[in-house]
């Protein structure tokens, strides 16, 4: 059995990788990381979370992406120095995640800007690389204009796509509604069509509205039909709109504005070229759409891309759900007196139960066991529950496992997964999240009309005690973790994802007028071209050229058997 940290220095790393990642809307897996200075338990601890997630210590003559110093300024500078020397454009993060002393003296570099909440950019010692602490408070926030800055930086995938794009001028006189949460990552994007050469419109919902980013759009000159504070009238209002602008393409996140359009603007459907939608909930209704014939456009199936699938469902929702979870969590900690001694087991040791095991549930299972928590699954497809078994998790019936459990995570994006009988069978006390995301997906009405009474105990953290005096905590309502309580998922998932978006509008533009009026798979030469260009970026070695055409595999195949020597 591998040695696993002792509980106390995994919550604190567990703390730690958090803080880095809410910090700068990072991911861990794919980074190589070194570790400077600490006690070797700190270090085996923070090197086993951060190997567990994905990432991987540097060798001793490969460029660091992050640098986590543990010990004092004296071990730190010279390091620090020593990894700064890299070529222009490559970052390097240094995170401070000393216990007790600054481990990073951030005077010893000269002047710092803040370049985002708890980040410090040091344009003494280079443009490139970045300071984070996870030990002390964020410095005020800087201007969103700053965000978006900080995010474009670690989307050059979509960048690369963007360019080629606009380059080919095909974007001209297009019309693009960009109507998705409207946050510095999705700023990106629609600047990036924009600069490619598209007339770019926003919409985005109230609460997937960050009104300080609809700002800086708004100052660039794009129209944003998004606010935070309005009404859902007045949301359909803006939504209908954005819509009479007429856009050509709609790139969406949930399918709402594809099918408010068909809905309430379907004389517009004959002029579009079609869209492109994001997620895995958002494709359902329209593929119910597809198969009665009522789609008017071609939707192409963002969400299903290789590169959205393997990627953002798996490694940047189970990241950011979950860290979204135990940020939450620990806002219970300043308040464990009120607590009853059960409430609050939601650590490392501690069970997990993970309803669902597509790539979200995946995901999710992956990050709380890195964290320490032992991880039961439940599915309800048999094959995807034996590939939980195979992955060495615990595989229970949900109505069994939620008995003994701490925190229970829905990564199905199923209404009533957590039904009204789940929550009452669930262990006292425990923790109830989701990742998933759909209306319900915890029954939190059927909760309160079966009489449960609903007490907040920090923010977005509620109790929900039923008339027998069972009770668990939910979180968020039961809203979409990531998205509602924390800023969506990593910056280079998004990268990832957006840069599949910059394809399909290319897929539109290209052969719109030949598409099915239906869900349409994206094109397989977007996927390739996506991951080259992020393995570049993620400084992988280059990749023997091209799958698609180039490769024998891909040549007709002789599908004669050799076996008995060879064929006449
Ligand atoms: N939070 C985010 O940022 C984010 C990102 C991507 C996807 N999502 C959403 O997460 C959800 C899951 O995504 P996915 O790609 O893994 O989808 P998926 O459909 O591939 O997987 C869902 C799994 O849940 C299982 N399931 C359904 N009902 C169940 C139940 N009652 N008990 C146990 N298992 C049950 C299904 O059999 C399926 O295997 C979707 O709604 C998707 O839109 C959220």
């Amino acid at each position: 059995m591998p040695q696993r940290p002792d509980p106390a220095r995994a919550a604190w790393a567990s703390a730690a990788v958090r803080r880095f990642a809410a910090a700068t809307n990072l991911l861990v897996a794919a980074r190589r990381f070194r570790v400077v200075g600490g006690d070797p338990a700190d270090v085996t601890a923070l090197t086993a979370l951060l190997t567990g997630l994905g990432a991987r210590p540097a060798g001793d003559r490969e460029p660091v992406d992050q640098l986590w110093c543990l010990g004092d300024p004296d071990e730190t500078t010279p390091a620090v120095e020593r990894e700064a020397d890299r070529p222009r454009g490559a970052a390097l993060v240094v995170i401070d995640a000393g216990r007790h002393l600054p481990a990073v003296d951030e005077d010893a570099f000269g002047p710092v800007v803040p370049v985002r909440p708890g980040v410090l950019g040091v344009p003494a010692l280079s443009d490139d690389v970045f300071l984070v602490s996870t030990g002390r408070d964020p410095e005020t926030d800087p201007a969103a204009e700053a965000r978006v800055r900080w995010a474009r930086r670690w989307m050059p995938v979509s960048r690369a796509v963007a360019r080629e794009l606009g380059d080919g001028g095909l974007l001209r006189g297009t019309r693009v509604a960009v109507a998705m949460v409207l946050e510095p990552k999705t700023a990106v994007l629609a600047l990036l069509l924009r600069d490619a050469g598209a007339e770019v419109v926003v919409y985005a919902h109230a609460d997937e509205t960050d009104d300080a980013v609809a700002e800086v759009l708004r100052a660039a000159g794009l129209p944003v039909f998004a606010r935070a504070d309005v009404s859902l009238a007045e949301q359909k209002a803006l939504a209908l709109a954005m819509l009479d602008t007429a856009p050509h393409i709609v790139l969406d996140d949930g399918s709402h504005v594809i099918r408010l359009l068909h809905q309430e603007r379907p004389e517009l459907l004959p002029v579009m070229l079609g869209a492109a939608e994001e997620t895995t909930s958002g494709l359902r209704p329209l593929r119910t759409m597809g198969e009665r014939g009522t789609l008017g456009i071609p939707v192409v199936a963002v969400n299903d891309a290789r590169t959205k699938t393997f990627f953002d469902n798996r490694y940047g929702t189970g990241q950011s759900t979950v860290f979204a979870t135990l940020d939450l969590v620990d806002r219970l900690a300043p308040d464990a007196r009120r607590l009853t001694p059960d409430a609050h087991r939601v650590r490392p040791g501690g069970t997990a139960v993970v309803a669902g095991f597509g790539p979200v549930g995946e995901g999710v299972a992956m990050v709380l066991r890195a964290l320490g928590f032992v991880v039961v699954v439940a599915e309800t497809d048999p094959v995807r529950a034996l590939q939980a078994a195979f992955a060495g998790h615990v595989v229970a019936p949900l109505a069994d496992a939620v008995r003994d459990a701490d925190l229970v995570v829905s990564a199905t994006g199923v209404r009533d997964t957590l039904s009204l009988e789940v929550l009452r069978a669930t262990a006292a006390g425990a923790v109830v999240s989701v990742a998933g995301g759909v209306e319900q997906e915890v029954a939190v009405e059927a909760a309160l009309a079966a009489g449960a009474v609903a007490t907040t105990e920090a923010p977005d953290v509620e109790r929900f005690t039923f008339p027998d005096g069972h009770h668990v905590v939910v979180l968020d309502r039961g809203g979409c973790i990531n998205v509602t309580a924390a800023e969506g998922n990593p910056v280079e998932i998004m990268d990832l994802s957006f840069a599949v978006q910059l394809g399909a509008v290319r897929m539109l533009l290209e052969r719109g007028d030949e598409l099915d009026r239906a869900v349409v798979p994206i094109d397989p030469v977007v996927d390739d071209a996506t991951a080259r260009a992020a393995l570049a970026a993620f400084g992988t070695g280059p990749v023997p050229p091209g799958r698609l055409g180039e490769h024998p595999a891909d040549r007709e195949p002789d599908a004669r058997t050799h076996r008995f020597g060879d064929p006449s």
